[in-house]
């Protein structure tokens, strides 16, 4: 939004405390967008599934006998009961269990008692229905809408870059999950991960430890925010880089695909990732993921895992805890940003983009 002096404002608080629109985005832009589901390591065997939500909606991603990852809706098509009850497991047949209809990998209704005595009733017509998946570097991916463009499409040249940055990466597994609790709304979180404006004043170790800020910038490619920076004192990190390892040993980048998932590799080729999970109008559950070769266990991850968690992470919860209780003040309406038309680290301006595509898919 501008005023008459071509500020751009924020957002007004309504959009982080409205339970009314909490819904309507979880109706829309939730169920529109590229959210992600698991890692593909989680299900190695034939059979494998585990559970997920996706915009409030139960689901489950299998692999089928050959070797496809499927999601579907975890719900019978006899009366509706849910299909997969545990967390995660191994299953030749997934079946109901209120009247135990079979279904098979591919959610083709197989048997259930009595189906024969019933005249007409045509088994082949029945499947549980597909939520289209796709599986990114390892990284699985769904989208409630059956319309939806491919990620390619959606995050360009992402896969490609990612691939540079991190050659192994198809060997990767997790080895860590760390889940963080925020009482804010989604888009709070979100909106002080894409700006570094705050940096200086609040992440003293990230500031001083990993980027140099005079470098640092955030720039948006199709439905991604990218942030970049040169890395300074690589020698006084926590952890050993071969810097001639390969050519991107020593470099830093941050791809976040809207609107809750980010990759991001430190100096070594680590890869990290940033996952928000909407749990209400106001709390969001924010999941750090630390990868290692074939999850090997890795003393100076876990220790940058730690560091990461006790430092950028516990700043931040601070900050986004305190934004929303001062979203819902009466003394606040949304204030200007500091766009910069130079951007770089002292700039929002990729929050103006945040706030479009907020708009855009709330159809505001
Ligand atoms: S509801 Fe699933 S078998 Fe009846
Ligand atoms: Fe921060």
């Amino acid at each position: 939004m501008r005023d008459h002096n071509n500020l751009i404002y924020a957002l007004e608080p309504k959009y982080y405390t409205d339970p009314a629109i909490y819904e309507k985005e979880r109706q829309t832009l939730l169920a529109t967008t590229w959210q992600f589901a698991g890692h593909v390591s989680q299900i190695p065997n034939k059979g494998d599934y585990f559970r997920l939500e996706v915009a409030g909606e139960s689901l489950f991603c299998v692999r089928d006998r050959k070797d496809e990852v499927r999601t579907f809706y975890n719900v019978c098509q006899h009366r509706g009961h849910e299909i997969v009850q545990n967390e995660s497991g191994n299953t030749r047949m997934l079946v109901c269990p209120y009247h135990t209809w079979g279904y098979d990998l591919t959610g083709q209704l197989r048997n259930g008692p009595n189906l024969d005595s019933v005249n007409g009733f045509d088994k082949s017509k029945i499947c549980l229905p597909q939520v289209i998946t796709e599986i990114f570097c390892g990284f699985i991916f769904v989208n409630l809408d059956p319309n939806a463009k491919p990620m390619d499409e959606v995050f360009p040249g992402v896969r490609e870059e990612l691939r540079e940055f991190v050659p192994q990466i198809d060997d990767l597994q997790p080895l860590e999950f760390i889940e963080i609790s925020e009482d804010c709304n989604w888009k709070v979180s979100v909106e002080n991960y894409s700006e570094c404006y705050h940096c200086s004043a609040n992440h003293k170790t990230f500031v001083d430890g990993v980027i140099k800020p005079e470098t640092y910038n955030v720039k948006h490619v199709g439905y991604t925010l990218q942030h970049t920076t040169e890395c300074q004192n690589l020698e006084s990190m926590t952890y050993m880089i071969d810097p001639e390892a390969n050519a991107y040993a020593t470099r830093y980048k941050s791809w976040f695909l809207w609107p809750g998932f980010s990759f991001q590799v430190y100096p070594g080729n680590v890869l990290n990732t940033y996952h928000w999970v909407p749990a209400g109008v106001d709390k969001v559950k924010v999941y750090r993921g630390w990868y290692t070769v074939g999850g090997e266990e890795s003393d100076a991850i876990r220790q940058l895992a730690k560091q990461d968690f006790d430092t950028t992470v516990a700043e931040d919860l601070v900050l986004v805890e305190s934004v929303q209780r001062g979203l819902k003040s009466r003394g606040y309406t949304g204030g200007p940003l500091v766009v910069d038309p130079a951007e770089g680290v002292m700039s929002e301006h990729s929050l103006m983009t945040i706030h479009n595509w907020v708009r855009e898919a709330l159809d505001d």
